[in-house]
């Protein structure tokens, strides 16, 4: 239908017939003289149609967003008329003929309009996808997957595809289920990840799998968090943990190079990624996904405060349960009053019963508790942070959940606050996270999943699942899990223990993961894997602030598509194929 693309007309065409298709993204009368803005795929171009056009009265019933086809002769704009904003702005196509190919409601909102409500834009998302932005996000997150199947086909990876009709795979979320009609009172679970098939594979095999693949986790919704969400999701065998983080790292680094033109080694001057434990996160982030472009660290300040008269620092410092830590931001003594009592506020979120401080001011080390600590604890607090004046020290003390939550959450505020960062980009990886969770009633759940290996044998696992260290390693980027993975469990037995661990009988391991305990006793290879959240890595790479920003049709926070209304209700008839009742009936077909 056309000759060229709108937005790829330039100098080179002028004199040349073209033949365009697109959108009608503006139309202006001037002085009798009509220009229409042509939006497609590649940009838009200026059409002009002057008075004496048969098709003038035509043109004047174009509308915003009528799709058209034109024809005309590329000419040079005047040098004063030149638009810089447009690839195409040193030309325009003056119009033969035009054809309407089909017109458009009044929108709901104009394309490219600012501060829409996003409540609209999903409602309406074939009109919002059509905005600049939408389509910058979509082509770069394409350019994405196609590095990606490129990068892993060239290392021997095999795209092989597992099913979504399955059982449930244990990632710690809840599950999508499907009702299944041939099955009276069965269910399939949609994945929550590959993970037990990708394991199979390996168990096959194959060594070498990856998957860019669909995940479902009915879990709480956050900004970076989807019930529908896409993995780069990898397994290897007779590959052991650094050679699988090597792996990854070097595909991460080529992603970002070749799509966003970022050197990641580059800008943190460093010919690897660093790589922290998990203790050391919590200790010095508070966090297990530490932003590491914010140079603030909290230092522990127990064993100064333990002997105090002041009970509010003195028993959290001498509980192994608590902890007592500080944070000292340089030149931070210029917050204010009310700034800090906002903080403290937000604090209290994560149930921080209150914020101490130090002001560094130049006359004295100023703050309303230096009376209960004394001039000794203060000046060691100093010390310990090395606060200068000019300085602010913040300090807290709690159980340590709370302490770590509260100060690492507040690290990050206040670099967004006070813009803090000193690198644009960090990547890290995270590792020694323990096996188990201890949840409240003592009972354990697993911190990655449960085919995750631990570093230890049977015997001291069993005897010590508290403290036992797993072989499963994450990596962040800016503060956000971008992938996780882990050397697995390869033999039936330590597999059986985990389990046993996790509270799980023998018979119903074998109920819901017999196929896998049985694999395992069939020549299983030693393997271990990853897998990366892609719409996470493609936000961080648009630098939008929400996943749903990079999904083309993504739910809301509730888990609704507020374009198909999905999910929605479902006539009797089907139910009673499926043989299943609902409670309340809200519909009577
Ligand atoms: P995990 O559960 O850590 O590991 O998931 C891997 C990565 O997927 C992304 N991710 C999500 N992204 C958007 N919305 C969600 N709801 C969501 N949940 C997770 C994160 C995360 O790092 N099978 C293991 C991997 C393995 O061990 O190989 C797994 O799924 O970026
Ligand atoms: P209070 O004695 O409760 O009035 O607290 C005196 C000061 O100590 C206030 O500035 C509080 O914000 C701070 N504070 C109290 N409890 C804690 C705590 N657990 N951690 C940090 N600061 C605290």
């Amino acid at each position: 239908m056309r000759t060229h693309y709108c937005g790829e007309l330039n100098k080179q065409n002028i004199g040349q017939s073209v033949e365009i298709c697109g959108w009608t993204n503006r139309r202006r009368d001037h002085g009798g003289v009509i220009f229409l803005d042509i939006r497609d795929k590649c940009g838009i171009v200026q059409v002009v149609i002057n008075p004496d056009n048969q098709y003038f009265a035509l043109a004047e019933t174009i509308r915003n967003e009528f799709v058209v086809k034109i024809s005309g002769v590329v000419i040079a704009r005047e040098s004063d008329l030149i638009n810089p904003k447009l690839d195409s702005g040193e030309i325009e196509i003056i119009a033969n003929s035009i054809e309407i190919l089909n017109t458009s409601k009044p929108l709901p909102f104009q394309i490219n309009a600012q501060n829409i409500s996003e409540e609209v834009r999903l409602k309406y998302r074939f009109l919002d996808l059509r905005t600049d932005i939408m389509q910058q996000r979509i082509k770069l997150r394409s350019k994405v997957t196609h590095y990606m199947h490129k990068f892993m086909h060239k290392h021997d990876f095999l795209d092989i595809e597992t099913p979504f009709l399955t059982k449930a795979t244990p990632e710690g979320a809840r599950d999508y289920l499907v009702p299944s009609r041939t099955h009276e009172n069965a269910f399939f679970a949609l994945p929550q990840s590959p993970q037990l098939f990708k394991q199979l594979l390996m168990m096959s095999g194959f060594e070498r799998y990856y998957q860019i693949v669909k995940c479902f986790r009915d879990e709480d919704l956050r900004a970076d968090r989807q019930p529908e969400f896409t993995q780069l999701d990898v397994e290897t065998s007779f590959m052991n943990e650094n050679e699988i983080m090597a792996i990854m790292e070097k595909m991460i680094c080529g992603l970002f190079k070749s799509i966003i033109n970022i050197d990641l080694l580059k800008t943190i001057n460093n010919d690897k990624f660093p790589i922290i434990t998990y203790e050391n996160a919590l200790e010095k982030y508070g966090v297990d996904c530490p932003d590491m472009r914010i140079p603030l660290e909290i230092v522990s300040i127990d064993e100064l405060l333990d002997n105090i008269e002041f009970r509010v620092f003195a028993d959290p410092a001498k509980d192994l349960d608590s902890r007592v830590a500080a944070m000292k931001i340089p030149n931070g003594a210029n917050i204010s009053r009310k700034q800090i009592d906002d903080y403290t506020k937000f604090v209290s979120i994560y149930g921080a019963k209150g914020l101490a401080y130090i002001k560094m001011n130049a006359d004295a080390p100023a703050s309303p508790i230096i009376k209960f600590l004394g001039a000794e604890a203060t000046q060691n607090i100093i010390d310990k942070v090395g606060a200068k004046t000019g300085d602010i020290i913040f300090f807290g003390a709690d159980k340590t959940k709370i302490v770590n939550e509260a100060l690492g959450n507040l690290r990050k505020k206040l670099a967004q606050d006070l813009n803090l960062f000193d690198k644009d980009w960090a990547p890290v990886w995270v590792v020694d996270f323990p096996m188990f969770d201890t949840n409240d009633d003592g009972s354990l759940s697993a911190i990655h999943h449960p085919f995750t290996a631990p570093s230890v044998d049977i015997q001291t696992l069993t005897s010590n699942p508290n403290t036992a260290l797993s072989r499963a390693y994450d990596l962040v980027i800016n503060g956000y899990e971008v992938g996780g993975g882990s050397i697995r469990i390869h033999q039936a037995d330590m597999q059986q223990s985990v389990l046993k661990l996790l509270g799980i009988s023998k018979a119903e391991a074998q109920d819901k993961f017999g196929f896998l305990l049985s694999a395992l006793e069939y020549g299983c290879p030693p393997h271990g894997g990853m897998a990366f959240g892609l719409d996470r890595l493609v936000m961080l790479m648009t630098n939008s602030d929400s996943i749903r920003d990079v999904i083309a049709f993504p739910k809301t926070q509730t888990a609704a598509c507020l374009l198909t209304d999905a999910p929605a209700s479902v006539p009797n008839k089907i139910l009673r194929e499926l043989n299943i009742k609902i409670n309340t009936p809200k519909n009577n077909t």
